[in-house]
């Protein structure tokens, strides 16, 4: 049976962008493979976080794994910092890997742009997040289109690492969906909707309240124009509607577009706003009912003791055959 892991930061509460380009699908691949879902806590030191916060995201993030359907019966559902192999294994790969392609990694050009002085572990992440998937000799990483290029990276330091020291690792591949692997910013749809995103305009995040999805909904940035197609590059704001819509209703865009033929930006946005209610929800109702309870410190648990048993015997190879033991 094939192998699948994926991780999620506690950088903020998940995201509809979160939700459809990846939990939705970790959902449906812990039916058909063998799977391993991260909460990777330690991702989410490389920016700022107030300790007290990160340690209530944590949780949160483990009741929304649990109330977007992850079954602990399934998966293993764990927490990275308490499965010591993963910065371990971390270290040893940054020995083989270079400044050069750390350095054109995307994700990193942005998130450093701005900053006065840039976090060391924020140019290391990609090795980090290549040791967390080569641990569980990965086959599958099912991820939304932003983390394509740091499974690229994880597959080159994988090959490398073979070819120099011997078969040590399984070579990934990222499985990104075909449709919603880039949900868009509501109030900037150039760019990608992200949790850490200080304007709460610009995501929708799985615990809002109804009356708060669909004000957000309603104000989304549209486009020049008044036709409803699908159109990327000069319809950004209608095609993410027209994408989230889609995904949260199961109507096609094709059929959304006849749909909404001679209609206005406006009825979209109500419809939008109604298909993205009925599916959070019952998420939000469930994740609520999770942090109130125990099973959560008990699903982690667990998870971490099978993290553990999984990860230890890919850790002693690697060292092995570094010659470190
Ligand atoms: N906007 C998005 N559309 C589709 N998929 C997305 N993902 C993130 N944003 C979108 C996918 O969600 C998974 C978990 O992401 P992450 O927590 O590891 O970090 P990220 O990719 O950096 O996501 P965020 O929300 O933008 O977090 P911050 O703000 O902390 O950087 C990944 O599979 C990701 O592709």
């Amino acid at each position: 049976m094939a192998r699948v892991f994926s991780g999620i930061q506690p950088s903020g509460i998940l995201t509809l962008g979160n939700y459809l380009g990846a939990l939705k699908h970790f959902v449906v691949s812990q039916s058909e493979h063998e799977a391993f879902f991260c909460i990777v806590d330690l991702h989410a030191l490389t920016l700022p976080q107030d300790p007290l916060e990160l340690k209530q995201q944590i949780r949160t993030l483990a009741a929304l794994y649990l109330a977007a359907g992850i079954d602990p019966q399934k998966a293993t559902l764990f927490v990275q910092s308490q499965v010591s192999a993963h910065s371990e294994l971390a270290w040893l790969l940054q020995c083989i890997s270079y400044i050069g392609e750390l350095g054109r990694m995307t994700q990193f050009k942005e998130k450093s742009e701005d900053r006065e002085t840039v976090p060391v572990g924020l140019f290391t992440y990609p090795v980090l997040m290549a040791a967390d998937i080569l641990l569980y000799d990965t086959n599958i990483v099912p991820v939304g289109e932003d983390q394509k290029q740091h499974v690229e990276l994880c597959r080159d330091i994988a090959m490398r690492f073979n070819q120099r020291f011997g078969s040590v690792f399984v070579v990934p591949e990222a499985r990104i969906p075909k449709v919603g692997a880039r949900i868009m910013s509501l109030d900037d749809p150039t760019k990608k909707m992200s949790k850490s995103n200080p304007s709460p305009a610009s995501y929708i995040s799985l615990l809002d309240d109804e009356a708060v999805i669909r004000k957000k909904i309603m104000r989304a940035v549209t486009d020049l124009g008044r036709e409803i197609v699908y159109d990327e590059a000069n319809k950004p704001g209608v095609s993410n509607l027209l994408v989230i819509n889609s995904l949260c209703s199961g109507r096609s865009i094709p059929e959304l577009e006849s749909l909404f033929i001679g209609k206005g930006y406006g009825d979209l946005k109500k419809d939008t706003a109604d298909a993205a209610v009925s599916v959070l929800g019952p998420i939000k109702r469930r994740a609520e009912r999770a942090l109130a309870g125990s099973e959560i410190d008990e699903v982690l648990a667990a998870g971490a003791t099978r993290a553990r048993e999984a990860a230890q015997p890919t850790l002693l190879r690697v060292q092995q055959a570094l010659g470190v033991r």
